[in-house]
């Protein structure tokens, strides 16, 4: 009978709580399973309030420090967040002493991943963090493992709950980004400060991560060219529904001639689309593998339970003596990767300009096109409403003209642009939102 795997958690909030229940209703499953029992023994957290937690038996450790060298713990799970101290010198040691090691902690892998994974390769343990990434979602062990035999060509997904629940009431009630940040605010979706989501940051931490298990490059959330959702219109998303498209905050990492493209911008992707069916705070992610059809994975990308779901997969992992390599492959056979320049991808673009009602506008606009060999899939021209409730004409308004390009450098779209602004025939900045096909 092999003794039960020991686990140390610290952080007993959101996730850290439905760990510690999931444990206890599914131990029966867990032992089954795994072929060891898993038990929890010690846990910490910054204050020993209530929880609604039977803790009865389980040690209290002085700091997660102190639960990271406790010789009675062999396997420390991290859950309390925070890129750096507490939680990277606690794993850190964990590690070094042997012990395997779960997180779901994005922000730590994507800035210390490489330097654990080493640690945790030297010593022989596990470095699991598959909650850190779409929290239920398996994507990390899809890509380290269940793709091990296939060469990824692209992974693209929804990495963001809150961006993608503002996104979907804006398309589906017309509100404007402000009016659907306030609401995701009331509701919980989105904090206080909302910056790091709707700038795009937290899906460039997860991209980062999933760029490195697809092509063995080093985490570097620094590759990833970040744009986030704040410019995005209810009139862009009526637009792209009539054109057959839907607006999503997307995570790209692909494969091109010239390397690793990393980005994270908002996206019209195919109404088609298996990403594009994904609405509200439910997060996807589509691998597209040599000689395979792309797979989608799709699920709750958080949550106390969803996350849980997940961390307690890790940890039977873990029972069962899997040692996977953190990033698929040892850390020294990592390639170095480098922000790639957005001037030079190539892609289908969609343009709303707000064309001046003069005389030879639209011939101005189809020539500075031209002169950069950009070809129109699409143009709309909406109609101006520029008459009162008498009938009799106001001054001409600009009137929004929609274009749709075939795959061109996003160089030659920004020096149309310029000439077009320089000849006057558009007022205001012009809208770029970036095609992605399936
Ligand atoms: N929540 C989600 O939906 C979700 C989804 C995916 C991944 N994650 C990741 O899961 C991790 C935990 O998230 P969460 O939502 O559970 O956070 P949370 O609710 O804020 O809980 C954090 C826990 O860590 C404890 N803690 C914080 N600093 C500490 C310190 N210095 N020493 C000891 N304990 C400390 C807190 O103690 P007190 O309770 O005493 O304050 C609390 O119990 C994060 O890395 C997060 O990114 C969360």
């Amino acid at each position: 009978m092999v003794a039960p795997l020991k686990v140390g958690i610290a952080g007993l909030g959101t996730v850290g709580a439905e760990v510690v229940r999931l444990i206890e209703q599914q131990g029966a499953a867990l032992a089954a399973r795994s072929g060891r029992g898993v038990r929890v023994v010690a846990v910490t957290a910054r204050s020993k309030k209530k929880r609604g937690l039977d803790l009865r038996g389980v040690d209290w450790a002085e700091s997660p420090q102190a639960l990271a060298e406790d010789s009675n713990v062999d396997c420390f799970v991290e859950l309390m967040g925070g890129a750096d101290d507490p939680a990277f010198s606690a794993i850190e040691t964990a590690l070094k002493a042997g012990k395997s090691v779960v997180t779901a902690n994005k922000a730590l892998i994507a800035k210390h991943g490489l330097r654990l994974a080493k640690a945790a390769e030297q010593h022989g343990s596990a470095l699991n963090y598959e909650a850190a990434v779409g929290a239920a979602i398996p994507v990390i062990k899809t890509l380290r493992e269940g793709l091990s035999g296939t060469s990824v060509n692209r992974v693209y997904g929804i990495l963001n709950g809150t961006c993608n629940y503002i996104l979907t009431r804006m398309e589906h009630e017309g509100l404007s980004f402000e009016e659907c940040l306030k609401d995701a605010q009331r509701l919980g979706y989105a904090e206080a400060n909302p910056s790091f989501d709707v700038d795009g940051h937290d899906t460039a931490q997860k991209l980062a991560i999933l760029a490195s298990l697809a092509f063995g490059t080093k985490v570097a959330q620094t590759a990833v060219y970040v744009e986030g959702i704040s410019s995005i219109t209810p009139e862009d998303l009526r637009a792209a529904e009539e054109l057959g498209y839907r607006v999503k905050l997307l995570g790209v990492a692909v494969r091109t001639a010239k390397g690793i493209e990393q980005r994270v911008h908002p996206t019209m992707v195919p109404k088609s689309s298996s990403i594009a069916q994904v609405m509200g705070v439910t997060n996807a992610v589509t691998i597209d593998g040599e000689g395979i059809p792309p797979i989608t994975l799709v699920g709750p990308g958080a949550g106390g339970a969803a996350t849980a779901s997940a961390v307690v997969a890790d940890i039977a992992d873990v029972a069962r003596g899997i040692r996977a390599t953190p990033f698929g492959r040892p850390v020294d056979s990592l390639r170095a990767t480098t922000k790639a320049p957005m001037e030079r991808h190539e892609g289908g673009y969609y343009i709303r300009l707000l064309a001046r009602d003069h005389a030879g506008t639209a011939a101005t606009i189809a020539t500075r096109l031209a002169e950069q060999k950009i070809s129109l899939e699409s143009i709309v021209q909406r109609h101006r409403n520029d008459g009162d409730v008498n009938g009799s004409a106001k001054k001409a308004s600009p009137v929004p003209v929609i274009l749709i390009t075939y795959a061109t450098s996003e160089d030659a779209v920004h020096r149309a642009l310029k000439a077009v602004q320089r000849d006057r025939v558009i007022s205001g900045r012009p809208q770029v939102i970036r095609i992605e096909k399936n």
